[in-house]
Order: C-alpha cells, then sequence, then structure tokens
C-alpha cells in the first residue's frame, strides 16, 4: 500500500486531498497546525494525524528522520492582500516561508527514502496566481511562481530514481483561504474571483484533489516536470 504525506491536510484543499486518497486505499498521513480540525479529520477518514508547523523546518526534518512516504502533496499555503507597495520585509519573508520554503522541507526530507526505493510521486501545490500574476498579491505570486522552478528541478534531479514531480495551479477555490479574503475585503472578491475563470464559478476543493490524486497514481507514471491549471480556464485569459 502506497504511504502518502499531506501538508496542510486540515482544512481546504489538503482535506479534500486527504479524503481523496483514503477513498482511493492509500495510507494517508497528514500534517497541519490546526490540530482541533487535523484530530477530527483523522476520525472521520481513519488518516493518521501530526500537529506541526510546516515553517518549523527542524521540527520538520525532525518528523521525517522517523518516516517514509512514496507520495508527498505539497499544499501549505497562505495569501495576502495588499497591493505590494503596501508589504514590507516581514510579509515577503512569512510568504516566501509558508509557501516555498514549506515545500523544499518536505521534498528535502521524503526525497532520500523514495530514491533508495525507486519509486515517488510528489505534487506541489501552487496556484495560477505562479504564472499569471496576482495584483494584490505579488508575493504569493513570486513565491507560486517559484514552485515551479523548483518543482521542474526536481523531476530533472530524480526521473532516474523513478520519481515523478508535478505542480497542481488551482484557480479560485472555496475554501477557509478564500473565507478570510471575505472577511478581509468583502464579499465582492467573490464575483470578482469568479470573472476571472471562463466558467465563471469557484472550485470546489474536491475538485483539486481529483487532479493531485491523478498525479500521484500509477497512471501517471509517465508525467513529469508538468504544471497543470486547475482553474476553470483562468490559464486562457478568461
Ligand atoms: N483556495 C484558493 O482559492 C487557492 C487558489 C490557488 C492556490 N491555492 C493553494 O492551495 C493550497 C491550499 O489552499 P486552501 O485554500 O485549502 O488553504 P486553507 O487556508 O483553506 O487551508 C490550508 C491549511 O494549511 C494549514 N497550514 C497553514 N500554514 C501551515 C503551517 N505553517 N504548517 C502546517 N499547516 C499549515 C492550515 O492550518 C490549513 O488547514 C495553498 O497552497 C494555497 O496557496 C488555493
Amino acid at each position: 500500500m502506497r504511504r502518502a504525506l499531506v501538508t496542510g491536510g486540515a482544512a481546504g484543499i489538503g482535506a479534500a486531498t486527504v479524503r481523496r486518497l483514503v477513498g482511493e486505499g492509500k495510507a494517508v498521513t497528514f500534517i497541519d497546525l490546526d490540530s482541533v480540525a487535523g484530530e477530527a479529520l483523522a476520525q472521520e477518514t481513519g488518516a493518521r494525524f501530526a500537529a506541526l508547523d510546516g515553517m518549523d523546518l527542524g521540527a520538520v526534518a525532525e518528523f521525517l528522520a522517523g518516516e517514509d512516504f512514496d507520495i508527498l502533496v505539497s499544499n501549505i499555503g497562505a495569501d495576502q492582500h495588499a497591493f505590494f507597495t503596501g508589504t514590507g520585509p516581514a510579509d515577503w519573508q512569512r510568504l516566501l516561508s509558508v509557501n516555498l520554503q514549506t515545500a523544499f522541507a518536505f521534498c528535502h526530507g521524503v526525497l532520500p527514502g523514495m530514491q533508495a526505493r525507486g519509486w515517488g510521486r510528489i505534487v506541489l501545490v501552487s496556484s495560477e496566481a505562479g504564472r499569471l500574476g496576482s495584483k494584490g498579491g505579488a508575493v504569493y505570486a513570486a513565491a507560486k511562481a517559484g514552485l515551479l522552478g523548483f518543482g521542474r528541478s526536481l523531476a530533472r534531479e530524480n526521473a532516474r530514481y523513478g520519481i515523478t514531480v508535478n505542480a497542481v495551479l488551482p484557480g479560485p477555490v472555496h475554501t477557509p483561504m478564500v473565507e478570510r479574503a471575505v472577511a478581509e475585503v468583502g464579499a465582492k472578491i467573490l464575483d470578482d474571483m469568479a470573472r476571472l475563470t471562463l466558467l465563471r464559478r469557484l472550485g470546489r476543493p474536491e475538485e483539486i484533489a481529483a487532479a493531485i490524486a491523478f498525479f500521484c497514481s500509477e497512471d501517471a507514471g509517465f508525467i513529469t516536470g508538468e504544471a497543470l491549471g486547475v482553474s476553470g480556464g483562468m490559464g486562457c485569459g478568461a
């Protein structure tokens, strides 16, 4: 049975991915900052939960030292809604840390084991902001674009070990992250987000999880270094 690790798995896209991979019969572990939601999802799904801050690089290394995973879904992320000129170094550091450095830490910890066993799947949850840019999310977009270069590099380095590395780029998806944006800037943002897509709606977390699960599957074994928009056609320039 393939062992999967989902980061930021207690809510939103991560939680939908946990449910999906458990449903496919994988042995799923997920980590999250939120131990209340994490314990509840573990109870519901039978997945294993560990409370962990993905930005604590020492704690991540310590956690992964005793573990073996065949599949990593690096999903932790957070955004901010402010024009770039309204942000400062503390924001830049936080956004790069939560969106980019967490992926470094988890990939660094799981890759040696995958290499030794000659099989692995890594899925990086990026964003359409990473290739289209985002008004009010410049540093977030930079971090998400960074994931694309990082993933393609890992794909090049690890193909020889039977490890694939791909990125999923969600468009706007109804999750607690979007609820926070509504609380911050008002409900109008939901219409603005829907208008960015050809399908004129927000996505559901399950729709992103389906794409993630495909990249994790045996069927996706000939796909690596790719970036798939799951964004209602946002990438076409709606
Ligand atoms: N929702 C969207 O519209 C959207 C669009 C594009 C990309 N994404 C990306 O998808 C991913 C998931 O987004 P979401 O909307 O489900 O987010 P969310 O905020 O709804 O859920 C994220 C989960 O990650 C956890 N988390 C955050 N920081 C953490 C940390 N340092 N350590 C451990 N856990 C942490 C949170 O507790 C939460 O459970 C993110 O990388 C996000 O950038 C989301």
